[in-house]
């Protein structure tokens, strides 16, 4: 199936679930106007996470790779009152319309948006007063998911999820050779290895083409 195909079917679904969404729609305008990749989950994705959030009953998310807060707004939306996401952002430029973004969608308030080196701020994150976490979406570099793996792990509790955006880069999983590769290659070795947890990965097609995401559960 084509790119173009794929992209039909995804804006056929989003018509007929009646998925349309001006906040998101904006948000996806904004990330344009300010040059920011084109690498956001897809609507249909996005929904998917608020749905999969809604399932958990998270109260506490962790996300790490906001962009320009497609999926944190995703996330977010599924969370109680009291609950609280957050998210951990390299770029500042990407963080600064990450918030334009959460503060339109009005989620703002629930989210905290981490500047900096994944790796350093999930160090400084406590499981006591920071989680449990009961969700995590990865989805920054692929190359340190093992280690965002074992700090989701740190986080986490008993029957938390957590998905992994990515899983196929687009075919090139398997073969592949370049660093993003090969990261989540150790990261598919890193999940076989560890008896913690429930896990699968799942091929997905449509406006972003190609790819999946790994779906666990720790025991
Ligand atoms: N989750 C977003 C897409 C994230 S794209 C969505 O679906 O809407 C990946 C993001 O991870 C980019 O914004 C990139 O700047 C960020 N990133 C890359 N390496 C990182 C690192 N080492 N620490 C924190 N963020 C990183
Ligand atoms: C890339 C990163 C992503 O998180 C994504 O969903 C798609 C592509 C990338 O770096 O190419
Ligand atoms: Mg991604």
């Amino acid at each position: 199936m084509s790119d173009d195909e794929q992209r039909t079917l995804d804006a056929w679904a989003v018509d007929r679930l009646g998925l349309g969404d001006k906040v998101l729609d904006r948000a996806a305008q904004r990330a344009a106007d300010a040059g920011l990749p084109d690498i956001a989950v897809s609507s249909l994705q996005g929904h998917g996470l608020t749905v999969l959030a809604k399932i958990v009953g998270a109260k506490r998310i962790l996300e790490v790779g906001t962009l320009a807060g497609f999926s944190t707004i995703c996330l977010a939306r599924a969370l109680p009152p009291d609950g609280k996401l957050i998210t951990l952002e390299i770029d500042p430029t990407h963080a600064e319309v990450a918030c334009d973004n959460l503060q339109d969608a009005g989620v703002l308030d629930q989210v905290e948006v981490h500047i900096g080196q994944a790796i350093d701020t999930l160090a400084k994150l406590d499981p006591v007063t920071d989680g449990p976490i009961d969700l995590t979406f990865i989805d920054a570099d692929k190359e340190n998911c093992v280690v965002y793996l074992e700090h989701a792990l740190r986080l986490s509790r008993s029957g938390s999820v957590i998905v992994v955006d990515n899983a196929f880069r687009q075919g090139r999983i398997i073969d592949g050779d370049t660093p993003d590769v090969i990261g989540m290659q150790q990261l598919f070795d890193a999940i076989a290895a560890n008896p913690q947890l429930d896990a699968t990965a799942l091929q997905t097609a449509g406006a972003k083409g190609l790819d999946g995401f790994i779906l666990a559960r720790v025991r």
